[in-house]
C-alpha cells in the first residue's frame, strides 16, 4: 500500500515536471512579442524613438507616410526582421533596388537616426525591426492617425531577400483576387487589407505608377480627375518621377478621405480603385468611407496583425548595431 501511494505520488511530480518543461519549451519555441519586451533592458526606447521620428517628420510631412510603408515592406518579405533595411555587400543582396522597392521606398535615413539614438542610451539591445514597428506607430499618430499599442521583442535578420521581395511584395497592377491571395498568404484577411490601404491617406506616388490609368479613359475613372491628373504627369518618360498625392482631398492627414475617392473613382493606383470596382470588397470601402471610427479601430488592429508577421524571436536572428548591415 504505501510503495504504491509513493509510487503514484511520484509519478504525479513528474507528470507536473515533465508539463513545467513542455510549457518552457514551447515558449521558447514560439516567443510571443510583448509589449514591456524593453521595459527593463531599455526603458527609454519607445521615447527616443519617438523623439527621432517626430523630428524627421516635422522637418518633411512625407516621412510619416514613408515610414509606414517602411514597415509594411519589411513585414511582407520574410518577416518583420528589417531585411528591407540591408544594403549591399559581399554577404548581402539588398531588397531596395526590386522593383516595388527602387527609388521608391524610403525613409532608410530616418530609421538610422532612430537606431543611433536608441543605441547611445542602449547599446546592443534594440532590434531595428522593432525601429521600424515603433516609428510606423508614431508616424501614424503624429499625423491624426490611430495610435495602439506596439508589441516588441523581434530581432533582426542576417539576411536579405529580393527574390522573395519581388514575389511578396503588391504591385499596381494587381488583381483584386491577386491582392486577397497575397495577403491572405500574409495571414491578413479582406478587411485588414482594405484597412491597411486606408495608408494611402497620406503620401505620394509616381507618375509611372498611375499614368496607364489616367490615360486609359475608361469608365472606373473620374474623367475630371483623370485629366487633372494628366497635368503633371505627361506620356512621356521624362515625366516618370513626377508626384501626385495617393488622397487627392488630404493627403498630409491621415483620415478616411481615401475610401470617399474610392467611391468617386478617384482612386489614384489600379490597386486603390480594384477594391472598390464593383468585387468583394466594396462594402469594406463604404463602411470605412461612413465610419471613420471603424477605419481607425480596424487599421490599428490590422497594423499589429502585420507586425506580427513572421518575427524572429528568443535566440534565433541578431540585434544589429547598424541597421543597413548585419554585425
Ligand atoms: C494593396 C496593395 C498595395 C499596393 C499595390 C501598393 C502600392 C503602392 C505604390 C505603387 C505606391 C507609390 C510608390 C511610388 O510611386 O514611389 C505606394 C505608396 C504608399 N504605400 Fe502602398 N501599396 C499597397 C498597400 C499598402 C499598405 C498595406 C500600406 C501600409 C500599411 C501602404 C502604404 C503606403 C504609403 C504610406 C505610401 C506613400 C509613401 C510615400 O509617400 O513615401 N501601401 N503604395
Ligand atoms: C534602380 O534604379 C536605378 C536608378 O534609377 C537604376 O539605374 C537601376 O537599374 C535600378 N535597379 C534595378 C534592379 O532595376
Ligand atoms: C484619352 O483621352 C485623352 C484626352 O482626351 C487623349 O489624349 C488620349 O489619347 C486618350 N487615350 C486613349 C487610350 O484613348
Amino acid at each position: 500500500m504505501v510503495t504504491a501511494v509513493r509510487i503514484s505520488l511520484s509519478s504525479v511530480a513528474s507528470r507536473a515536471a515533465a508539463v513545467v518543461m513542455m510549457l518552457l519549451l514551447s515558449s521558447a519555441c514560439q516567443a510571443q512579442l510583448s509589449s514591456t519586451f524593453y521595459d527593463n533592458t531599455c526603458p527609454n526606447a519607445l521615447r527616443t524613438i519617438r523623439t527621432a521620428i517626430r523630428s524627421a517628420i516635422a522637418r518633411e510631412r512625407r516621412m510619416a507616410a514613408s515610414l509606414i510603408r517602411l514597415h509594411f515592406h519589411d513585414c511582407f518579405v520574410q518577416g518583420c526582421d528589417a531585411s528591407i533595411l540591408l544594403d549591399n555587400s559581399p554577404s548581402i543582396t539588398s531588397e531596395k533596388f526590386v522593383i516595388q522597392n527602387n527609388n521608391s521606398a524610403r525613409g532608410y535615413e530616418v530609421i538610422d537616426q532612430a537606431k543611433s539614438a536608441v543605441e547611445n542610451v542602449c547599446p546592443g539591445v534594440v532590434s531595428c525591426a522593432d525601429i521600424l514597428a515603433v516609428a510606423a506607430r508614431d508616424a501614424s499618430e503624429y499625423v491624426g492617425g490611430p495610435s495602439w499599442t506596439v508589441k516588441l521583442g523581434r530581432r533582426d535578420s542576417t539576411t536579405a531577400s529580393p527574390s522573395l521581395a519581388s514575389r511578396d511584395l503588391p504591385r499596381f497592377t494587381d488583381s483584386l483576387e491577386s491582392l486577397l491571395s497575397l495577403f491572405g498568404t500574409k495571414g491578413l484577411s479582406a478587411r485588414d487589407m482594405v484597412a491597411l490601404s486606408g495608408s494611402h491617406t497620406i503620401g505620394q506616388a509616381q507618375c509611372v505608377t498611375f499614368r496607364d490609368r489616367i490615360y486609359s479613359n475608361g469608365s472606373d475613372i473620374d474623367a475630371g480627375f483623370a485629366s487633372t491628373r494628366r497635368r503633371n504627369c505627361p506620356t512621356t518618360a521624362n515625366g516618370n518621377g513626377n508626384l501626385a498625392p495617393l488622397d487627392l482631398v488630404t493627403p498630409n492627414s491621415f483620415d478616411n478621405n481615401y475610401f470617399k475617392n474610392l467611391l468617386q473613382k478617384k482612386g489614384l493606383l489600379q490597386s486603390d480603385q480594384v477594391l472598390f470596382s464593383g468585387g468583394s470588397t466594396d462594402s469594406i470601402v463604404s463602411e470605412y468611407s461612413r465610419t471613420p471610427s471603424t477605419f481607425s479601430s480596424d487599421f490599428a488592429s490590422a497594423m499589429i496583425k502585420m507586425g506580427d508577421i513572421e518575427p524572429l524571436t528568443g535566440s534565433s536572428g541578431i540585434i544589429r548595431r547598424i541597421c543597413s548591415a548585419v554585425n
